[in-house]
């Protein structure tokens, strides 16, 4: 049993130091990982019925840090990437708002840093997957348009866009993690970086719709 478990708990994030092999969420497990008899009178069974407050608690934590961690990388690499937009953008209304927000977005990054130390964390960005992609994705919409052209500056709102999505998403998360974490300064901070990604949004919509 030991050997297989370990097996079967490679997901748990590794600083969960509260996790130890007699308490795992019921989450950890698919229901074919068992038989039914391998839980019957068995203190495993017991715990994974009920996970304590304290694995619950840890588990948020993670979750929450490695979140920050992941936007804090995504919002790096949007204050290298602007550039490009803004340099690809034909409409003199799209390159302003594109300019505006790499200032926004800079900001963002220091309000992030800001975060770290309310936390007594150092800074530290783990790569996002998600932007790295949407990246591309912008990147490949300028390779397949002509400069100057409508297709273009679309393209590049919609590539925006989706970016700015993501960033709503991954705030509005973070504001309700820290809101149930107790962590209400930094609650204010995500929802204040949510409503500028909000507008920035709604902007994008603006210009798109007077083209
Ligand atoms: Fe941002
Ligand atoms: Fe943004």
């Amino acid at each position: 049993m030991a050997k297989s478990s370990s097996k079967t708990h490679k997901t748990i994030p590794s600083k969960s130091k509260n996790l130890s092999s007699s308490k795992l969420s019921s989450s950890e497990f698919s229901s074919s990982d068992f038989s039914s008899s391998d839980f019957a009178s068995s203190e495993l069974s017991d715990e994974m019925a009920t996970p304590s407050s304290d694995t619950i608690d840890t588990g948020l934590t993670d979750l929450f840090l490695d979140s920050v961690k992941d936007i804090y990388w995504a919002e790096n690499h949007l204050v290298k990437n602007l550039p490009k937009m803004i340099k690809a953008a034909g409409s003199a209304d799209l390159q302003n708002a594109f300019t505006d927000h790499l200032e926004v977005t800079k900001t963002h990054v220091a309000r992030l840093e800001e975060v770290f130390e309310l936390l007594g964390e150092k800074r530290q960005a783990k790569k996002c997957d998600a932007m790295e992609g949407l990246s591309i994705e912008g990147e490949g919409v300028i390779e397949s348009t002509i400069a100057g052209t409508p297709a273009r500056d679309a393209g590049l709102i919609m590539a925006a866009q989706k970016v700015e999505h993501y960033e709503i998403a991954s705030y509005g998360g973070l504001a309700a993690l820290a809101t149930k974490l107790g962590n209400t300064q930094a609650a204010d901070i995500f929802n204040t970086t949510l409503a500028e990604e909000q507008d920035a949004d709604a902007l994008l919509t603006t210009i798109a719709q007077s083209m």
